[in-house]
Order: C-alpha cells, then sequence, then structure tokens
C-alpha cells in the first residue's frame, strides 16, 4: 500500500549565505547547520557582528566555529552577548565560573555524558535560547555531536497530525534524564511546554518534545501518551533533519535551543573528552 510522505523541500534558508558583515557562512547540509570563517571570537563581537550572527543562527540553527581559543571569562563574555546565562543544579560548572558547565569523560570511564536526544534544560519553565559548546579535549576520532532541526520534523508531520498535535502540551522533568538525589530538591517537578512551539523570533513552529526530558503528555494516561512520543522520538531523528559536527581543536558550536535537538555520540571508548558549555536562558515556549 502507498503512504503518503508529508515531507518539505529539505533545504535551509541558504540564500545570500556569503553575505554576512564581516564573515561568511557555508551551510553544512540540506538540514541544518553552517560553518562560519572570518571571526575571532576571542576579540568579542561589535554591536553589527552580532546582529550577524544572530541571522545566521535564525538561518541555520547551529553555527560551527573552528580554531577559536577561548577561556572562561571569554567564553561567558561571548554567551552573555546573547542573554543571562543558566547555571544548571544538576551538572557542576568551574569553581570560579559556575555558567560554565564541564561535559566531562574522564580516560577509561564508561559513564559518558551522551546518547539520547534533547534540546537543553526544557525541564524549567523559560527553557534555553541557545548553548555554546566549546572543545577542551577531544578524542582523535568519535564523540561527534548530532543536531535536528525541528522545524522540519514538525512540517514533515502529517496536517492530519500536526492538526492533533497542536494545543497539546508535553510534561519535561529533569529528573528523567539527571535522576533524583536530595541536592536537587528545588528543581521544578514537573513543567509543560506545548508539543509544537513557535519560535519567537521567525514565528516558524517547531517540535518541542525530547526523549530525555518530556515524560508525558498533560491529559494523557502514559499508555495513551508514551506510544505516540516514542514515535516523535524516532521521526525526529531522521537523517534528512540532522547534521553531524565532527570536533576539531578550539571548535565552537552555537546552536538554537528553540528549534533544534542534539545527541553526544558515545563512541570513544577509554579516551577523554572535555567540553565546556555555556547555555543562555530563553522565553517561555508558546
Ligand atoms: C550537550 O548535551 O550539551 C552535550 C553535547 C556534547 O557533549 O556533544
Amino acid at each position: 500500500m502507498a503512504t503518503t510522505e508529508y515531507l518539505p523541500p529539505l533545504r535551509q534558508d541558504t540564500q545570500n549565505t556569503q553575505d554576512y558583515a564581516g564573515f561568511s557562512v557555508a551551510p553544512l547540509t540540506g538540514g541544518l547547520g553552517a560553518e562560519v570563517s572570518g571571526l575571532d571570537l576571542s576579540q568579542g563581537l561589535s554591536g553589527d557582528q552580532l546582529d550577524e550572527v544572530r541571522r545566521a543562527l535564525l538561518n541555520h540553527l547551529v553555527l560551527v566555529f573552528r580554531d577559536q581559543e577561548l577561556d572562561a571569562d571569554q567564553l561567558i563574555a561571548l554567551g552573555h552577548a546573547f542573554g543571562d546565562l543558566h547555571v544548571n543544579p544538576f551538572v557542576a560548572g568551574l569553581p570560579d565560573h559556575p555558567e560554565v558547565m564541564e561535559i566531562k569523560s574522564e580516560e577509561n570511564e564508561t559513564a559518558r555524558f551522551a546518547g539520547r536526544w534533547h534540546s537543553d534544560i526544557t525541564w524549567e519553565a523559560r527553557p534555553s535560547l541557545g548553548s555554546l559548546l566549546h572543545a577542551r579535549t577531544i578524542p582523535p576520532y568519535g564523540g561527534d555531536t548530532l543536531f535536528a532541526n525541528m522545524y522540519l520534523a514538525w512540517e514533515a508531520l502529517s496536517p492530519t497530525m500536526r492538526r492533533m498535535l497542536d494545543g497539546l502540551y508535553g510534561e519535561h522533568t529533569a529528573f528523567q534524564g539527571h535522576g533524583r538525589a536530595a541536592a536537587f530538591a528545588d528543581a521544578p517537578e514537573l513543567v509543560i511546554h506545548p508539543v509544537a512551539r513557535t519560535h519567537p523570533e521567525t514565528g516558524r513552529k517547531a517540535l518541542f518534545v525530547n526523549e530525555y526530558f518530556t515524560c508525558g503528555i498533560q491529559g494523557m494516561t502514559r499508555d495513551e501518551s508514551q506510544p505516540l512520543l516514542d514515535f516523535l522520538f524516532r521521526h525526529l531523528q531522521r537523517p534528512e533533519f540532522t547534521v553531524r559536527v565532527r570536533w576539531t581543536p578550539h571548535a565552537l558550536v552555537f546552536w538554537d535551543n528553540r528549534c533544534t535537538q542534539h545527541y553526544a555520540a558515545n563512541d570513544y571508548p577509554g579516551d577523554p573528552r572535555l567540553m565546556w558549555r555555556v547555555t543562555i536562558n530563553g522565553d517561555k515556549p508558546y
């Protein structure tokens, strides 16, 4: 039996890709992501450059900057230029810079910060606008980060499925992803966000449930919601929606958490990997 595919044209906005003041942008896949060259982020960004980086982020959702030597203060200043920074109660920050979260896999450590698609801190009432991830120590190969475009994931659902999901709210909790420890008693138990949120800057709808933190759909039993969520979690990883970023020393990746999800590949057993992340606070989704 033939099935109908509701796949939108899989091409990010590639118009004027070289046309940014002071830097150039080369798209990485038809789905999302671009490499930016011509900027030295350690010098900070002028007002015009900030506007242009924001525009590039809205167009490409994930920006990769190579060879950026940044210390913690410079990384914080860069993140802060885009908004207030989040301090994560579950993952320790640097002792003198709590906004800089360490994503660390020690040599020969088996537990890894990896392996589930998500958007950052959706367990907060105001989840993140975007995150900056800076490579400090990387394995010789492996440990890539994959990103998926949640506009395309939403638009590729059938009109009937979108009609059914529109107006529903997903239930999110940190405890599903991070476990339950007494020290985190202050974290919100459960927050709700639209299953499809509207991006506050582009006005485009994006799928906003993730397998790390979304544990249900408001008003549904678990038996009802879980098959639906499982379908969406599978659907949003379609290769056509994704890009895979290979890390190089001192690379920095800036992504928009409002319309993407990411996944850290756990394929570097035995090797150390250390990344620094700053997470920019965002708005209440609608
Ligand atoms: C994250 O989830 O922010 C970490 C991604 C990574 O370590 O590649």
